[in-house]
């Protein structure tokens, strides 16, 4: 009789054991070591299969693009890199609760009333409830398919009666289950043998397939994060539970790029696009605080300014504490020991605590100059002037150095009313477009440092009357 294979797999990466421990050796997480069944071995006395002969192609031929069907819903195909190509799997991952459901809802019902057919699977809810939803984002006449199903051969078996869809989303793979292996539905066994079913419909079939993955609390894909590395693109749907922004992100992407970002606004009627997210990051601004800085940054294709916060205060700790929502630690570790090696800025016994506003996360080292601008501001409590945007890359030698896309991040600044531009020098003057704005070049962060340290105490105060006389 053959032997039934029992295995221990972390749930967190899929890293298997031969028996049961507390923690992870791969990736050092606690108790997400489980115990699967996989399948019976082939049995010993049987003859291996003969493999089936094959064509080999020519590197050179005839390609094509990949035909690709817009989703309508212009912030998600900015994302995946002009919609859905036929054939594709497509992961979403995000915490619970962030509106998964309700973009993926969205996004099937224009595609639907652009005469395409759309399946919405849900795993989660009732039918019922997937429809009061729909109501009340005003889609309850959407020709949307849709079913409360969780068994993958179900599933496929009903998608291929019929005419293809071109579009399927499953909500969310963590519920799905398939026979072929005899795990709890949500372990990565049964997790990776669903997707692996999906995921071979969407070849066979040619339709879009999108997964709903859940999220943990440190960011990273659970349970789903084994079927990233078989999808063709995973894209991540971000947001703070207290502000209404939400942000599409490509973490991976075979057809497109992976830097975009898509905007949005959780409104009461669902998802809202942000087509100018400048706007939105900059609304919540409060002029003439200390310790706050505008970074003029790309995402991207595109400019996005934000505000970078900052706030250092006196510790009584003999460890000071670094805390940075929405940046990245490590750079501001770099930024700090920069100011203090080679500005003479003391930040031993201070905290830091340093915010990017509206639940935005930058990736670009740009920031570096925004960020320092901002820390020694709320440092020596001297505001920066309000219509300044700051940008430039530190290096440890305490060098600003120039970034690209110069003209791109001044034009968008100019849009919004700045005057001022503090950035690197750059080698060729004429990147920087034809800016209005003044241009103020640093090439040492320590200039910029006295500057800020050194200028009157009330300057930034007078500017910032000046600012808001113009606004208004
Ligand atoms: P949902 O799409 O169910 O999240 P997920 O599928 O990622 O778990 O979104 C749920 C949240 O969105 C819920 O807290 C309520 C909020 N919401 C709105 O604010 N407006 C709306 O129109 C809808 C449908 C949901
Ligand atoms: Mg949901």
């Amino acid at each position: 009789m053959a032997r039934r294979e029992t295995s221990f797999i972390c749930q967190n990466c899929g890293a298997a054991y031969s028996r049961w421990q507390g923690k992870c050796d791969a990736c050092g997480e606690w108790n997400t070591i489980t115990e699967e069944s996989s399948a019976p071995p082939q049995s010993p006395g049987r003859a291996p299969r003969k493999g089936r002969l094959f064509a080999l192609e020519p590197l050179a031929g005839a390609g094509h693009d990949a035909p690709r069907l817009a989703s309508g819903l212009a912030e998600f195909d900015r994302v995946t890199g002009g919609g859905f190509v036929r054939g594709t799997v497509l992961l979403l991952g995000g915490d619970p609760g962030i509106g998964k459901s309700t973009l993926l809802i969205q996004v099937a019902a224009v595609l639907a009333s652009r005469g395409h057919r759309a399946v919405y699977i849900s795993g989660e809810e009732a039918v019922a409830q997937v429809r009061l939803r729909a109501e009340r984002l005003g889609l309850s006449g959407a020709q949307v398919e849709l079913a409360a199903e969780t068994s993958v051969e179900d599933i496929v078996a009903t998608l291929d009666e019929g005419e293809t869809p071109r579009l399927v989303v499953i909500d969310s793979i963590q519920t799905m289950w398939t026979d072929l292996v005899e795990a709890a539905p949500g372990t990565v066994t049964q997790v990776r043998a669903s997707a692996q079913a999906l995921i071979r419909f969407a070849k066979r079939s040619g339709a879009a397939v999108i997964l709903v993955g859940h999220v943990t609390k440190d960011g990273q894909i659970a349970g789903p994060r084994v079927v990233e590395h078989m999808v063709d693109a995973v894209l991540s749907f971000e947001g703070e539970g207290s502000h209404q922004f939400r942000i599409l992100r490509a973490v991976k992407n075979r057809f497109g790029p992976t830097d975009e970002i898509g905007v949005f606004e959780m409104s009461g009627g669902g998802l809202r696009e942000v087509a100018n997210p400048s706007e939105l990051f900059l609304s919540e601004r409060h002029l003439g605080s200390s310790g706050t800085a505008v970074f003029a940054g790309i995402e991207g294709s595109r400019p996005v300014l934000v505000e970078i916060q900052a706030l250092v205060a006196a510790t009584s700790l003999g460890t000071p504490r670094r805390a940075v929502n929405g940046w990245d630690q490590n750079r501001l570790s770099m930024v700090l020991a920069v100011l203090e090696s080679h500005c003479g800025v003391r930040l031993s016994g201070h905290d830091v605590y340093l915010n990017v506003a509206g639940g935005l996360r930058i990736q670009e080292p740009a920031a570096d100059l925004a960020a320092a601008a901002a820390l020694v501001s709320s440092l020596v409590d001297a505001p920066l002037p309000p219509d300044a945007v700051y940008f430039g890359e530190i290096s440890l030698s305490g060098a600003v150095r120039p970034v690209v896309q110069t003209a791109a991040r001044l034009k968008e600044a100019q849009k919004l009313g700045f005057a001022r531009a503090i950035l690197p020098e750059t080698a060729r003057p004429e990147a920087t477009g034809e800016a209005g704005l003044s241009l103020k070049t640093v090439s040492s962060l320590a200039s910029l440092v006295a500057d800020i340290a050194g200028g009157p105490r009330d300057a930034g105060r007078r500017e910032r009357k000046r600012f808001r006389q113009q606004d208004g």
